[in-house]
């Protein structure tokens, strides 16, 4: 895989993906979306001509869609459509649509390429970003996936406007990872920002400021064989969240599922390796505030951890956390005993 993947910032992606078309060697143009973004984005980027001319594929919302049947509509789409190996994919939507519409096209005809169109802050700052692409699979999250870049990523944060105050906080839990990741000034920065009084374009400079974190560390290390590791903060115990809530039938946003699994693992983080209490508290109260809660109860614990067993980055059999000794000092590869586990639990029970 190319390590470096281009990244546009705009405020008219139809003229930035006309550029993009017009440097690329392709036949067809198909354009993916969500029934949400069919309805509320597609129109921006129409006033590229190619787009609205190109065939459109039309997936139902939500990540309990990224699964194998809404792969498989794509596929069958763009079969239908007389796509070759020639041909193009433009993924216009959240997460949810870049990681399929990534996969789909990365496996149709042994790979096509494709352009990512990020509509909301969660596919802007994460999602969209670094090559990870993939479905659900078998009630797991991303279990089924392949490394691949999109040939370029456009980020228009007018799409923001489009999006409800959930999938925006949603959006900012991967931002609050990243600064953890960076530095104090940039996780300070962050904390300060009024997510109850939402300023596009503040947001849109600390955005950048943001996927750059993630661009250094996915320069180094695409495949993920050590320091991006970094980006699994709060994803480990976030996951088991995710796919617990949807094994019950309440699904949660992800990016929730991070907030939550960054308090669990802030609390590993400080009784481990001596993350500072004071950093840990107010990570901790700026996510109680704008996320809110997550209810289960200990008769959960077994299922949760059982969950977190099942995560990717586990090796040899230990549960794998990605821990900070402070802002900034990634501790890769760090395990932790079931008794710790369900402790962690506990803490996050208390705090609300
Ligand atoms: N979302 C974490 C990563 O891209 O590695």
């Amino acid at each position: 895989m190319k390590t470096a993947q281009p990244i546009t910032f705009t405020a008219d992606a139809a003229n930035a993906l006309s550029v993009v078309l017009q440097n690329t060697d392709y036949d067809k143009l198909f354009v993916l979306t969500d029934e949400t973004t069919h309805e509320l984005c597609l129109g921006r980027l129409e006033e590229c001509k190619a787009v609205e001319l190109a065939g459109k594929i039309t997936i139902s919302p939500t990540d309990v869609n990224k699964n194998i049947e809404s792969l498989s509509q794509v596929w069958q789409s763009l079969g239908e459509g007389g796509a070759s190996r020639r041909s193009l994919l433009v993924n216009l939507g959240g997460g949810m649509v870049t990681d399929l519409g990534g996969f789909a096209a990365s496996t149709f005809k042994r790979g096509v390429k494709f352009v990512n169109v990020p509509t909301t802050l969660l596919a802007m700052v994460d999602a969209s970003v670094g090559g990870k692409t993939g479905i659900n699979f078998n009630g797991l999250k991303n279990e089924i996936g392949v490394f691949n870049n999109a040939v370029e990523v456009i980020i228009d944060t007018h799409f923001l406007s489009t999006l409800d105050r959930d999938n925006l906080v949603s959006g900012y839990a991967e931002m609050i990872k990243h600064g953890l990741i960076s530095n104090t000034q940039d996780w300070a920065e962050l904390l300060n920002f009024d997510l109850n009084d939402v300023c596009l374009d503040r947001l849109s400079e600390l955005l950048r400021k943001n996927i750059a974190v993630k661009e250094r560390i996915v320069a180094e290390d695409p495949m993920e064989k050590g320091l991006r590791k970094a980006l699994n903060v709060g994803h480990t115990a976030g996951h088991a969240f995710e796919s617990f809530a949807m094994s019950e039938g309440r699904p949660v946003l992800h990016g929730f599922a991070v907030a939550w699994g960054i308090i669990c693992e802030l609390y590993l983080s400080v009784v481990k390796i001596g993350f500072p209490k004071d950093k840990m508290r107010q990570t901790v109260t700026f996510i109680r505030e704008h996320f809110g809660n997550f209810a289960f109860t200990c008769d959960d614990y077994e299922t949760l951890y059982r969950l977190m067993t099942h995560d990717k980055k586990n090796t040899e059999g230990y549960i794998n956390f990605t821990l900070l000794g402070d802002i900034g000092d990634i501790r890769l590869n760090q395990s932790a005993s079931k008794e710790e586990i369900f402790e962690m639990l506990d803490f996050f029970r208390e705090q609300f």
